[in-house]
């Protein structure tokens, strides 16, 4: 008798067939990104995912009759998190009560999805250990840059690299203002269009100001540059301060004005800071327009890699949360990417673009120029636009790479000028 006749004592590499339950899911908090990620849920049915419960304070205004009869709706947050559920989808947002929820969670051995970068900015560590120790798994690649998916792209597709800088377009809400900027618009104009279309809040202060970019770069330096930095250590600047003239100044240059968040490893030190910049017009950066998000990663084996499309946005962000869910549901392993506690201790060394407004009157270029080489800070370029009125005249000077501490310094005695009519305004050129 041949082999091939008794295939029943041959050894079998068949797979065992699965007979996993579905995961059993509880979204909790049914806003944006919450109401997205069950309308995906229900609709397309992802293999292995069972959507059972739904969380929120004041459930009756949120029922919706696409949610099937099976699904429990609940403004009790205790009995949902003792429930038999094995994931939890924290889609609330804030540090807290969201945080106490996932804790609890993550100490029952569930695991937890969450968009949320503020949580995962300042206790990103402590909840990822929690989850090994517990059993359970954190997966938060909707938390930055909402759809785009370059969270999974650092802990898989370039774990093999060493990252050593990243850069950024990682606030939709500034980034939409600014391009509307770009078309000749003023600040106040274009935050109001953000606030009537729902892309900025009543408060614009999270996004304007940085803070929101801020902890999300923190998250991606701890993934890109493996290293773990308190966010309070980035210090951002707020868009607020950019006018028209500005983008005019800036063409004339061959860029525009982005707000861009990067972080660089230099040595032991980290720099790190997050602002408006000015971008060449030809860089990736310059190219997303409206809401988009845009993430440049440079590796140092495999070079630069782009990320771009949508930051924010319920469907988008819903998708990263259910990609997440599939990861968790398949068993997909992530690669460990360790990483050490680091602080923002070094500065970037690039060219500014100072912009100044002055009353003018003979003498104010060889006074600016005389505090710049104080500094040994040489400069690139003076533009000067016609059209402009001589008592609030902008003026532009560009210098050659320099520290920002080297020109804060010489930007402290040109202030103590009587001509300046406001702030100058101080941008980095990426180039
Ligand atoms: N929207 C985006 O484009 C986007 C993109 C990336 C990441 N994210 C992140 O995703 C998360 C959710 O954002 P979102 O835009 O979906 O927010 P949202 O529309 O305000 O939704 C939050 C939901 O959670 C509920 N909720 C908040 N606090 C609660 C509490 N203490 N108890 C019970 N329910 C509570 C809210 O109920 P009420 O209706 O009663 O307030 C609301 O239904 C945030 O962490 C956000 O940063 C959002």
């Amino acid at each position: 008798m041949s082999e091939l006749n008794v295939p029943s004592q041959q050894p079998s590499f068949a797979p065992e067939p699965s007979v996993r339950r579905p995961l059993r899911i509880a979204i909790f908090g049914f806003g944006t990104v919450g109401s997205s990620a069950a309308r995906i849920l229900v609709e397309s049915q992802p293999e292995g995912l069972e959507l059972t419960h739904v969380f929120n304070r004041g459930v009756a205004r949120k029922r919706v009759d696409w949610v099937p009869s099976s699904v429990e709706w609940s403004e009790d947050a205790e009995a949902v998190l003792s429930s038999d559920v094995d994931v939890i989808v924290e889609l609330a947002g804030g540090l807290e009560p969201a945080g106490s929820w996932v804790r609890r969670a993550l100490n029952a051995g569930k695991s937890v999805v969450t968009a949320n970068k503020k949580l995962i900015a300042y206790h990103g560590i402590e909840l990822e250990r929690l989850a090994a120790a517990k059993g359970g798994d954190l997966k938060y690649g909707a938390a930055v840059a909402g759809g785009i998916p370059v969270i999974p792209g650092l802990e898989q597709g370039l774990a093999g690299d060493r990252i050593e800088r990243v850069e950024g377009i990682l606030n939709g809400t500034c980034n939409f203002m600014l391009s509307k900027m770009e078309e000749g618009a003023e600040y106040a104009a274009v935050l109001a269009t953000a606030q009537a279309r729902g892309y900025a809040e009543a408060d614009p202060t999270e996004d304007v100001g940085g803070f929101d970019a801020r902890a999300k770069l923190a998250i991606l330096m701890r993934l890109a540059l493996r290293a773990e930095i308190n966010p309070e250590e980035i210090v951002p600047k707020p868009i607020t301060e950019i006018s028209a003239v500005d983008f005019s100044y800036a063409r004339d240059l061959g860029c525009t004005i982005r707000q861009v968040a990067r972080g660089e490893r230099s040595g032991e030190e980290i720099a790190a800071t997050v602002g408006p910049m000015l971008v060449a017009q030809r860089s990736p950066l310059a190219w997303s327009r409206g809401t988009e998000n845009m993430v440049v990663l440079s590796g140092r084996y495999g070079g630069n890699v782009v990320f771009s499309g949508h930051g924010a946005g319920g469907n988008p962000t819903a998708v990263a949360v259910v990609s997440d869910l599939l990861a968790l549901a398949h068993g997909s392993r992530r690669v460990d990417i360790p990483s050490t506690p680091g602080h923002v201790g070094a500065e970037f060394e690039v060219p500014h673009y100072i912009r100044f407004r002055v009353v003018d009157r003979p003498g104010i270029v060889a006074e600016i120029t005389g505090a710049l080489a104080k500094e040994q800070i040489n400069i690139r370029a003076i533009v000067q636009k016609s059209g402009y009125p001589q008592e609030a005249l902008p003026f532009v000077v560009t210098v050659e790479p320099c520290k920002s501490s080297a020109l804060s310094r010489a930007l402290e005695n040109i202030r103590t000028m009587d001509c300046l009519l406001d702030e100058p305004l101080d941008l980095q050129m990426l180039e």
